[in-house]
């Protein structure tokens, strides 16, 4: 059993979790991620890990609320507790030391964005973070970007309602054909990472992206994670999460992202049915 220490709620459906697991917190490194259970009978979930502290032996992540599962955490406060936090698990984020690099987070992929834009500046990297979301209310963690050394800071959202109106692809283009970048990250929507692939693709610029395929075991036993890179299979818990985005077959991560759809809007529905304080 882990002990919840907190609960913030973020934006409308996006909250941060901190979990006391100090054995988890002494190994964590950016872009690792963690498996949970809420409950002894519940399903295993995956989410990135967005913070920890090996001197203090907590962790968080950050989640939206999309289905069962992400409902019923949602409800977790102080005191309440999680069955299972497995991790750290995956690999790490290639940390560039003297790169200039762009880390572009998209929605709740800020979540996994901000780790990795802390770490390259703390190791000397030039980084400037694009962070994107479809209006102003859905930006997460903005302070805390605000807070590291970064070359800059740009925002876009769909509406215009805060930083420029637009998509991520536009400044990051622009960059790219400035010459200004020498490498890229980019972890949000499969389809927000397959156009910032194509648009860094367009100039060079290596980029490496963290993927999300749905995932049972976590450990490279189950194969549901499966995504196809170069043309080689490849399992998303144990070779990745970060891939090399030229190779990614993203027309066959979007397919298999939705394998469960109608089974997750069941569960979803019959949690709905049980819970009077599901939205
Ligand atoms: C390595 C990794 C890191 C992730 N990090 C985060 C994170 O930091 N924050 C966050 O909000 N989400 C993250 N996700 C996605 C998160 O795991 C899903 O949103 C979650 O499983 C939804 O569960 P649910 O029961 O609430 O929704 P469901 O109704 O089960 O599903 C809603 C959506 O989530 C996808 N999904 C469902 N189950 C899984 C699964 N086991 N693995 C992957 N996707 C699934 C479905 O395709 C669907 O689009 C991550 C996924 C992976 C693989
Ligand atoms: S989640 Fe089972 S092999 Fe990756």
């Amino acid at each position: 059993m882990f002990n919840v220490l907190a609960k913030r709620q973020l934006s409308e459906a996006v909250f941060e979790i901190t979990v006391e697991a100090p054995e988890i917190a002494r190994k964590v490194q950016a872009g690792q991620f963690l498996i949970i259970r809420a409950t002894e009978d519940g399903e295993r979930v995956p989410f990135t890990f967005s913070d920890w502290s090996a001197e203090e032996g907590w962790i968080k992540f950050i989640f939206m609320k999309v289905g069962k599962t992400s409902h019923l955490i949602s409800h977790l406060e102080r005191n309440d507790v999680i069955a299972d936090v497995a991790g750290p698990l995956g690999n790490p984020t290639e940390i560039e030391d003297k790169s200039r690099i762009a880390v572009i987070g998209g929605g709740v992929g800020c979540a996994v964005a901000y780790p990795v834009a802390r770490a390259l500046c703390d190791a000397g990297a030039e980084v400037t973070v694009i962070m994107g979301a479809r209006k102003g209310e859905l930006l997460i963690l903005k302070e805390e970007f605000e807070a590291l050394p970064l070359k800059d800071f740009i925002i876009m959202t769909d509406d215009g309602s805060a930083g420029e109106k637009g998509l991520v692809t536009a400044p990051l283009g622009e960059l790219c054909k400035n010459g200004e970048l020498d490498n890229a990250f980019a972890v949000g929507p499969a389809i927000m990472m397959k156009f910032c692939a194509a648009t860094t693709g367009e100039y060079g610029v290596p980029t490496a992206v963290s993927l999300n395929p749905i995932m049972v075991d976590g450990t490279g036993m189950c194969g549901a994670c499966r995504v196809t890179v170069f043309g080689e299979t490849k399992f998303g818990c144990v070779d990745g999460p970060d891939f090399d985005a030229a190779g990614v077959n993203w027309n066959e991560l979007m397919t298999r992202q939705r394998l469960y759809q109608e089974e997750e809007r069941v569960a979803d529905a019959e949690y709905a049915g049980s819970c009077s304080c599901h939205i």
